[in-house]
């Protein structure tokens, strides 16, 4: 412990100490950006959680605010869950749910005009209790709009037997709320439980939003999908984040398609956006921890913030993700190879690359057949020799799959801990005529892959501090271009725990 933490990222967001999980009231007010999170500071476990609060002008750098939100006597004295920020006609309004005797009910707090003092309505709950007579699974985390001259709010939550749900409620005010009915309700039996796919019994953290131009409830006019992003619990392994696109008319949804929405799965977990005043849907994750709890105790700290990631609508209507391009001000050191970098069959290739703290960018060209290769955090030098721990990053065109491949992340020899979280990660990538914008984000034990704007997120936790990059090609396949740039820390130390 004398030296700095090696995983610790450092230009992700990280709780000054302790416990982090889901974003909360992401949000922009007067130009400056409010991340909000579940955090508790005492210690690297999930316990009597409360809101910390850091603040931005640029989406890259954070400084810490008060903790915005405590546990006190009353509806929230076992927890202050997850919720949103919303403008109440200028006044700062926090929607979230507060823990009692082990249940969560809707609750509300109002802030000062910095965001940074909240004061808790004395009408906490502001709705009594889950809607009668219909057997849950789990009530909280909210979704809350304005439409027309009216509140909407969606609180998250699951039918006994049937699925995961979204319960739909009405306001004038903000205090008062009228019960509409479920949105629609899931059907936790499609699929199969070890499908990813799966939707769980309870939908946590429920978003949902106009993808393109236009607000929900508004006619469309260029077509842009509505979107239900929500992320799939069950008792058992089902923990990732999920979308539907359709259309929110009315009181309920019409879902068009179901589909993944990081396939890192809980890597990516209980994610929430918010529109900037520029127009972006900007989106936020939890990427949580592949290691034991004991381990996460031990290392004094927990849970890593995604970076901020633009969230766009394809021509197909499935979202493309990417990360905020303020992100490429902390790139340092720039390596360029360019030409065709590789083709065919060549063995791993030393790009000249290395680092923790990269920021890699690759065109690739795949022909029916080819796949590309590249290894980060390798603890051997380049060469034949195979390194004793490396994180490897996969694109690959079938010979019989059009212009359809797969991204993979291979996590087996990430780790020589045996006890870390290792799964293999993958899902479809569109290729047209097989190219493949790829971007690698590594801040130490985070990792951040796109693929032509799908997204993988993961954590990995080397052991041998290797920071080798290499690149091979196999079978029909050509590296177009490799850029990278080693990404400069935002703490100054600060976050390095036992620095
Ligand atoms: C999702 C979640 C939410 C809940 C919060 C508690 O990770 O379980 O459903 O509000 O975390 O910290």
């Amino acid at each position: 412990r004398a030296e700095a933490d090696p995983l610790r990222p450092r230009f992700h967001f990280v709780s000054p100490a302790g416990w982090l999980n889901d974003p909360n009231g992401v949000s922009q007010w007067n130009g400056s950006y409010h991340l909000f999170y579940q955090y508790n500071p005492e210690g690297a476990f999930h316990h009597r959680i409360q809101w910390g609060h850091a603040t931005s002008t640029d989406l890259v750098t954070w400084t810490d605010q008060p903790v915005a939100l405590e546990p006190s006597a009353g509806q929230d004295a076992e927890g202050c869950w997850s919720g949103v920020l919303v403008n109440d006609g200028g006044t700062p309004t926090l929607v979230y749910s507060g823990r009692l005797e082990g249940r969560e009910l809707p609750c509300v707090a109002v802030g000062s005009p910095d965001l940074l003092t909240w004061t808790k309505d004395a009408a906490n709950p502001v709705i009594a209790a889950p809607p009668a007579g219909v057997d849950i699974t789990a009530y909280r985390d909210h979704c809350v709009w304005r439409e027309g001259t009216k509140w909407r709010q969606l609180v998250g939550s699951g039918i006994s037997g049937r699925g995961g749900t979204a319960f739909l409620y009405e306001s004038a005010d903000l205090r008062t709320w009228d019960y509409i009915g479920p949105l629609f309700i899931g059907d936790a039996s499609q699929g199969d439980p070890a499908d990813t796919d799966w939707t769980g019994t309870m939908w946590e953290c429920v978003d949902l939003f106009r993808a393109g131009q236009g607000s929900l409830g508004s006619a469309t006019s260029d077509g842009s999908p509505d979107v239900l992003v929500f992320s799939a619990w069950n008792d058992g392994d089902t923990h990732h984040p999920l979308y539907w696109t359709g259309r929110y008319a009315g009181d309920s949804f019409e879902p068009a398609a179901l589909h993944r929405l990081d396939y890192g799965g809980r890597f990516f977990y209980a994610p929430q956006s918010f529109q900037d005043e520029s127009g972006r849907r900007v989106m936020f994750g939890w990427m949580q921890e592949g290691r034991s709890d004991a381990a996460m105790v031990e290392a004094g700290w927990s849970g890593v913030m995604s970076l901020p990631r633009t969230v766009t609508a394809a021509e197909d209507g499935t979202l493309r993700f990417a990360p905020v391009p303020e992100i490429e001000k902390l790139r340092r050191d720039h390596v360029g190879l360019s030409g065709p970098v590789l083709s065919g069959l060549l063995e791993p290739l030393d790009t000249g690359v290395s680092g923790k703290q990269l920021d890699i960018e690759l065109e690739l060209e795949l022909e029916p057949g080819g796949l590309v290769r590249l290894g980060v955090l390798g603890s051997v030098g380049g060469g034949t020799s195979s390194p004793a721990e490396e994180t490897v990053i996969e694109l690959y065109r079938a010979a019989d799959g059009g212009n359809n491949g797969t991204l993979r992340l291979d996590r087996t020899r990430s780790s020589l801990d045996p006890a870390v979280d290792a799964d293999d990660k993958s899902g479809p990538v569109p290729m047209p005529g097989g190219r493949v914008h790829l971007r690698v984000i590594l801040d130490r034990s985070a990792v951040e892959i796109f693929a032509n704007g799908i997204a993988l997120t993961a954590r990995v936790y080397p052991t041998l501090g290797g920071d080798h990059v290499s690149l091979a090609a196999e079978g029909p396949a050509q590296v177009q271009s490799l850029d990278a740039w080693t990404m400069a820390g935002i703490f100054d130390g600060a976050r390095s725990l036992f620095p």
